[in-house]
């Protein structure tokens, strides 16, 4: 009888520790203290059938265990009216809570900067598509499927069942790069033309503090008559300055891009130590802040241009790399973390 008198008093510890509503415990009361079939009062029926001289001894414990299973009821009732009343009531006079406002997100207000900045000199803003095909995002713009420049643009491919639908453009896939844009933008334009294309690109690359696998270009196109190398330098020149907000000295150095030529990648001097070489410049006192070009005579073609009448420059920058100099920002990585903490500082 001992031996089970200490189950139930553990089995009823465990219980009502678990309680969580005023129904429950009424339950529980009834289980343990019910007047026919309480566990409690069961065995105070069967007392009677004890020897007499174990009687006083076990009347007793038993006793002593009701006394404080009622108790331990009695605890939990209080404590659990007293949450219950928490619930229900609430007070008038506290000021509401304060509804927190978003904003945008600090790659946008950039982003919305330079494009301001575009809308000044005259440019016309496209957007594309983000799913492109081989035919846009690499063959037209003279990278060919077994050119090595190819690789340069780790690329992510659609799955095979979404492929079947497009016939003649080769794989579908997320687009490398703006550049795609410039093709389809003058299949419903003809010179002169001054686009900026801005949008998301894809890269299949590990991330660190200077790559994402997911960011921000603006590809710029300018086609008419005449269109020199000094406009290209010019424009992107003045272009920096009005982004930066103030006079900055740029460096050109050749570079290649399959669909420019020549390809011309332009640095600006280090904003942070003024040249002099700093760890955000690497040393070198200089960040590279474009890419760009003339646009190449086959690629005009491509658009059903002749490159005997026209001629133009091509740029692609990079957003996030330049919002993370404008801002001072160390990591391209924090732009897509979703940390408030980072993007509240915008
Ligand atoms: N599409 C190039 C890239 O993603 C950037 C670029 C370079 C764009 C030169 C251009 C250009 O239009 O002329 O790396």
């Amino acid at each position: 009888m001992k031996d089970k008198l200490k189950k139930i008093k553990d089995e009823f510890l465990k219980r009502i520790k678990e309680c969580s509503s005023l129904d429950d415990l009424e339950k529980i009361e009834k289980d343990y203290l019910g007047r026919k079939r309480g566990k409690i009062t069961l065995l105070f029926k069967k007392l009677k059938t004890l020897p007499p001289e174990e009687r006083p001894s076990v009347g007793a414990l038993l006793n002593q265990v009701k006394k404080e299973i009622k108790e331990r009821i009695e605890k939990s009732r209080f404590q659990l009216r007293d949450r219950e009343k928490e619930k229900l009531s609430f007070d008038i006079t506290l000021p509401g809570k304060k509804i927190e406002l978003g904003h945008l997100h600090p790659i946008t207000q950039f982003l919305e900067k330079v494009i301001d900045v575009f809308l000044s000199l005259g440019f016309e803003v496209v957007e594309g598509r983000e799913i492109e095909t081989e035919k846009y995002n690499f063959d037209l713009l003279n990278i060919p499927s077994e050119h090595p420049a190819r690789d340069v643009w780790d690329t992510f491919y659609l799955k095979q069942y979404h492929q079947e639908k497009i016939k003649g453009e080769g794989k579908l896939l997320l687009r490398t790069h703006t550049s795609p844009m410039q093709i389809r933008a003058m299949e419903k334009r003809k010179p002169p033309v001054r686009l900026i294309i801005p949008g998301r690109v894809f890269r299949h690359e590990a991330t660190d503090p200077g790559h994402e696998t997911t960011f921000y270009q603006c590809e710029g196109l300018v086609i008419d008559k005449e269109i020199k190398v000094t406009d290209l330098i010019g424009t992107l020149k003045i272009v920096l300055e009005r982004i930066f907000k103030k006079k900055i000295r740029i460096r050109v150095r050749p570079s290649y891009y399959p669909f420019v030529e020549p390809g011309l990648d332009i640095d600006m001097q280090c904003l942070i130590c003024g040249g002099k070489g700093c760890s955000v410049c690497k040393q070198t006192g200089w960040l590279e802040m474009l890419g760009s070009g003339m646009v190449h005579p086959q690629v005009l073609k491509n658009m059903g241009l002749s490159p005997e009448k026209y001629s133009g420059f091509a740029f692609g920058m990079g957003i996030d790399r330049m919002m993370m100099f404008y801002y001072g920002v160390n990591d391209v990585r924090l732009s897509y973390s979703g940390d408030l903490r980072f993007i509240n500082q915008f």
